[in-house]
C-alpha cells in the first residue's frame, strides 16, 4: 500500500493526464485515468487482442482469460461472484437490463416502484417507461431541506408494497451518502427487491455488496479511473430467473430457426463482442485503487472536501446546495448568476467545473433553480486544485460584480 501523506498528494503523478496544466474538478462526470489503466489497455491491444469466448486458438484463449480474469477482479472488489458481475457499457444500460429484463418480467399492473427525488435521470426514466407500459405507479421518497433522504417519508411510501426500490448510493448533486445497508433492510421487510445506483461511491468508498444485501447494483468504469465500460451486479438467483435483454452472438446455448437457449450466467447477459480492453483497463483501475486503499482514499476525500466547504461557505453570495457531511461533490451557485456563465470564467482560469442540470432536473426543480456549479474530486485532487478553484471563483466575483 502507497504511504498517504494529508495534504501533499502522492497520487498524482499516476496520472499523464496532469501534464496539461488544468484543475480538473469533474472527477463526478468522468475520472482521469491512472498511467496503469492506459498502460493495461494497451498492453492487451498490442500483444493479446482476439475476439472471447470463440476462437480455440491460444490467443484467444488467452484474451478469454484476460477478460474473465477482469471479472474475477471486479467480484472481489464489490464481494459478489464472478457469475453475478455482467459488463455492459455503463450504469445507464446496467440499470435499463435490469429494467427491461427483470422489471417487464416482475412488474404488474396496479404494482408500483419506489425511487427518491435525488435520483440521476439514468435511475428515472428507464423506470418511467416501465411503469409507462405496464400500467403501474412510481413513488418518489421525498429529501429534507437540508439534503438528506427523508427517511420517514421512504418508510411510508413502503407501505404500498413497491416490488422495486432504486436509489443511488451518493447523489451526484447534494454528495448526500444514503445509509444504503438500512434503507435496503427496510425495503426488504417491505418486500421489494433494491437497486443501488453506485456510480458516486465505487471510487469513493468500499462498496461491498454482500453486506448491503442489494438485489442488483451498477456503476459505470468510467467514474472509478478506468474506461467507458459498466458493471451490472445482480443476485445469481434473481439473474437465472430473469430473461435476456439484448440478443445474438455469445448470450446462446442453442440456436435453430425455431427457438433459442441462453447460455449459462452471466453471458446470457452480454450478447455480441464486448469491450474486452475496456474490462482489462477496469481491472487494471480496481488494482490501483486497492494499492491505495478504499479508507485512505475515503479519508484524504473527505478531509478535502470538508476544506472546500468550509472556504466556499465564507464566500458572501455563495449558496451551497445538500448536506454538511458528504463525499466528493459540491454543488454551488453564485449570486444569481446562471451556473454556466460562472463555469465560462472558471473556465477562462483554467478550472474546469461542470454546470447545469447534472442530468438531475426533477431534483433541480425540488431545490427551486434551474442550475447549478459543481465541483468534485477524485484521489489526484490537491489543495492546491482547490485553492485555485476558490480564487477563480473570486474573480468571477468581482466579473459579475457580486
Ligand atoms: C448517480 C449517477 N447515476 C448514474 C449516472 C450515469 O452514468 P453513465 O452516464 O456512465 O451511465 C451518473 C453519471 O453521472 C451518476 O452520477
Amino acid at each position: 500500500m502507497k504511504k498517504v501523506v494529508m495534504g501533499a498528494n502522492v497520487f498524482r503523478k499516476d496520472f499523464p493526464f496532469f501534464a496539461r496544466k488544468l484543475v480538473y474538478l469533474d472527477t463526478a462526470a468522468t475520472s482521469q485515468k491512472p498511467r496503469v489503466v492506459l498502460d493495461a489497455m494497451r498492453k492487451f491491444y498490442e500483444i493479446s487482442n482476439a475476439n472471447v469466448h470463440r476462437g480455440v486458438y491460444g490467443l484467444a484463449d488467452e484474451a478469454t482469460q484476460l477478460y474473465e480474469g477482469a471479472r474475477k477482479t471486479i467480484a472481489r472488489f464489490i464481494n459478489a461472484s464472478p457469475q453475478e458481475i455482467v459488463f455492459v457499457r455503463n450504469a445507464t444500460e446496467g440499470i435499463n437490463l435490469v429494467a427491461q429484463a427483470w422489471g417487464r418480467a416482475n412488474i404488474k399492473k396496479g404494482e408500483t416502484i419506489l425511487i427518491t427525488q435525488m435520483e440521476h435521470h439514468s435511475n428515472i426514466v428507464p423506470w418511467q417507461l416501465l411503469v409507462k407500459e405496464k400500467g403501474a405507479n412510481l413513488l418518489v421518497a421525498t429529501i429534507t431541506k437540508a439534503g438528506e433522504l427523508d427517511v420517514l417519508a421512504f418508510e411510508k411510501l413502503l407501505e404500498k408494497k413497491p416490488k422495486l426500490v432504486a436509489f443511488t448510493h451518493v447523489s451526484n448533486v447534494l454528495g448526500t451518502v444514503n445509509p444504503v445497508k438500512e434503507l435496503t433492510a427496510l425495503a426488504h421487510k417491505a418486500g421489494a427487491k433494491v437497486l443501488v445506483d453506485a456510480c458516486q461511491s465505487i471510487a469513493h468508498m468500499h462498496v461491498d455488496v454482500r453486506n448491503l444485501n442489494c438485489d442488483f447494483l451498477v456503476f459505470s468504469g468510467h467514474k472509478l479511473y478506468g474506461p467507458f465500460v459498466g458493471v451490472l451486479y445482480g443476485k445469481k438467483k434473481l439473474l437465472e430467473e430473469m430473461p435476456p435483454f439484448l440478443c445474438g452472438g455469445d448470450m446462446i446455448k442453442e440456436v435453430s430457426f425455431e427457438k433459442s437457449s441462453w447460455n449459462e450466467l452471466p453471458w446470457k447477459f452480454e450478447a455480441g463482442t464486448p469491450d474486452v480492453a475496456g474490462a482489462v483497463g477496469l481491472a487494471a483501475a480496481v488494482f490501483y485503487l486497492e494499492g491505495i486503499g478504499l479508507a485512505n482514499v475515503e479519508r484524504q476525500e473527505v478531509e478535502l472536501v470538508e476544506y472546500a466547504f468550509k472556504k466556499l461557505q465564507k464566500i458572501k453570495a455563495v449558496q451551497i446546495y445538500g448536506p454538511k457531511t458528504r463525499a466528493g461533490v459540491i454543488s454551488f451557485n453564485l449570486g444569481d448568476m446562471h451556473a454556466h456563465d460562472v463555469s465560462t470564467v472558471l473556465d477562462e482560469q483554467g478550472v474546469c467545473v461542470r454546470s447545469g442540470h447534472h442530468c438531475a432536473q426533477p431534483l433541480m426543480g425540488v431545490l427551486g433553480i434551474p442550475a447549478c456549479a459543481r465541483i468534485s474530486i477524485g484521489v489526484y485532487t490537491t489543495k492546491e486544485d482547490i485553492d485555485k478553484f476558490l480564487a477563480a471563483l473570486q474573480k468571477a466575483k468581482k466579473v459579475f460584480r457580486l
